[in-house]
């Protein structure tokens, strides 16, 4: 038998095999399966009758029908749905290739999805285009794989808010997140320059909101137009595609801070000393006010948000709220003492709180940026550690769930080469081996507390990226890398074995038309 662990003499064996991210257990067995016309295809469950359907799909540039059949045919590939098992949690699979059948087994749909993103990975790169093939057949080697991921919360963010990407780019991206068994897609909508997610009840969000050519820093970019934003038939188009791929939308609606595009559309929402400007962006302060006017405002976006979105995890931002304006505003200072607060960060705490209980009555859990612990932290809430690892720290010690996102190894906005021959970034230095060496789990947390830790999650914000093909590039190959810490057992990463596999992955990356940057030499 051929486990992970074994000696490094089998080490080129596995590097045979091309999967990213690495599994639990994988052993090697003599003979291999032929793919091709004649592969039939058995569903056992509803579940795995859905994922047949995505398995086809997925094959159609082999042009290959998989055929469905009552029973085992000389070339077979079964979908089971079996009885929960510890071996494989709720996202696991059992992957066995022998001569004449693959069988895919999971305890839930999810599994199954991954098990056939593993069957994938072992055909050629040509599989993942679109270009039709006739007369198609591979070789698939003999394994048997079981497997399960390590972190639950595999997630990539993309700021859609300082560089509009349509949506065809979103529904490219999860594609290509699922084939990497990444399940959590953080889309934040709103920020300063514009407003991205249609409002119905406060339209202005969208009319006035979205259309600002003006970067994060209060420049124009580069003279175009970068306005736009989804509709509501948009986002349950993309919701409805990332639930067939097992990825959570978990959407991004920011406050109390970051919200010049809110108040630019409805001026009610800011904090002024002076009465607006008549040009609508000439905001004060990117904060809200603190009026329950403001909180009742969001409350009502957020009812719209939940319609669209099923995730349980509803994130609210809470970042970088300049506490200055708040103190310079005589009727900020008065609501402040009204409620018998000692200062500006019990304010935005008092806010945050709102909104937690908010969304905790109506069945949701609120999740922000570690800023969200200053002045106390809401009850039900979960933290996204950015600024480093602390806020992760602090807030499993506290008995609160965490993601861990820190700009030192998940900012893939970051230069991850030489400045001088990368596309202008907003700084930073992320190469890819840096992202690789990512150890979620920090050493200061005892065996309770890393519980805490949901998993891990990479951010892509998007000041300095204009295009989708320039996302990509900064997406990719850190989101490979990504996907390996994310998902695999943590003895199992090897930064010289990745390489290897991560070549394959490029070919299957090149296939699908996705931009990415070139391995160093
Ligand atoms: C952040 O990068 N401001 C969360």
């Amino acid at each position: 038998m051929f486990l992970l662990a074994a000696a490094a003499m089998l080490r080129t064996e596995f590097q045979a095999l091309p999967l990213v991210p690495w599994p639990s257990r994988v052993e090697l067995k003599n003979g291999s399966f032929t793919l091709d016309a004649s592969t039939t295809l058995i569903a056992k469950g509803r579940e795995a009758h859905e994922n047949a359907d995505y398995l086809r799909q997925s094959l159609r540039a082999t042009g290959i029908p998989l055929k469905g059949a009552g029973k085992a045919t000389e070339s077979t590939i079964v979908l089971s749905i079996v009885k929960p098992d510890d071996a494989l949690g709720v996202e696991g699979y059992r992957l066995k290739v022998g001569k004449s059948e693959v069988d895919i087994e999971a305890s839930t749909s999810a599994g199954l999805f991954y098990g056939i993103q593993t069957f994938r990975q072992l055909l050629p790169a040509s599989t993942y285009g679109t270009a039709a093939t006739s007369g198609f057949s591979a070789t698939v080697p003999g394994v048997e794989i079981v497997d399960r991921p390590r972190f639950g919360w595999r997630g990539m963010m993309l700021d859609v808010s300082r560089h509009f990407f349509p949506k065809e780019e979103i529904l490219k991206m999860l594609g290509t997140m699922a084939e990497h068994k990444l399940n959590h897609f953080h889309w934040h909508l709103t920020d300063e320059p514009g407003w991205r997610i249609e409002i119905k009840r406060y339209p202005n969000l969208t009319k006035l909101g979205s259309l600002q050519n003006f970067d994060t820093f209060g420049k124009p970019i580069d003279g175009q137009n970068h306005g736009g934003f989804y509709t509501q038939s948009d986002i349950r188009e993309v919701v409805a595609y990332a639930k067939k791929l097992h990825i959570t939308i978990v959407p991004e609606i920011e406050m109390p801070g970051h919200s010049v595009a809110a108040i630019a559309s409805y001026h009610e929402l800011g904090v002024w000393n002076n009465p607006p400007k008549a040009n609508p962006w000439a905001v004060e302060s990117s904060n809200l006010n603190t009026e329950e006017s403001t909180v009742k405002f969001y409350e009502n976006v957020l009812d719209e948000v939940m319609k669209l979105f099923p995730s349980t995890w509803i994130h609210v931002g809470g970042d970088e709220v300049d506490k200055g304006p708040w103190k310079g505003n005589a009727r900020t200072q008065e609501l402040k003492k009204q409620r018998g607060l000692k200062d500006e960060d019990e304010l935005q705490s008092w806010f945050i709180r709102q909104i937690d209980g908010y969304l905790t009555t109506h069945g949701r859990r609120l999740i922000g940026w570690d800023e969200i612990l200053e002045g106390g932290l809401a009850q039900g809430a979960t933290v996204m550690s950015w600024r480093g690892i602390e806020g992760g720290i602090a807030a499993a010690r506290a008995g609160h769930d965490a993601v861990m996102s820190p700009t030192s190894h998940m900012y893939f906005d970051f230069y991850q080469g030489d400045p001088k021959s990368e596309p202008r970034s907003i700084g930073g230095h992320l190469p890819l081996e840096r992202v690789y060496s990512y150890e979620p789990i920090p050493d200061a947390l005892n065996a309770t507390e890393a519980k805490r830790i949901l998993g891990v999650q990479a951010n892509i914000w998007a000041e300095y990226i204009p295009t989708s093909s320039h996302m990509e590039y900064m997406a990719w190959p850190r989101g490979c890398a990504l996907s390996e810490l994310a998902w695999s057992q943590k003895d199992a990463r090897d930064w010289t074995l990745f390489q290897g596999r991560l070549k394959h992955d490029l070919l299957r990356l090149s296939a699908e038309q996705m931009n990415f940057r070139k391995l160093d030499k």
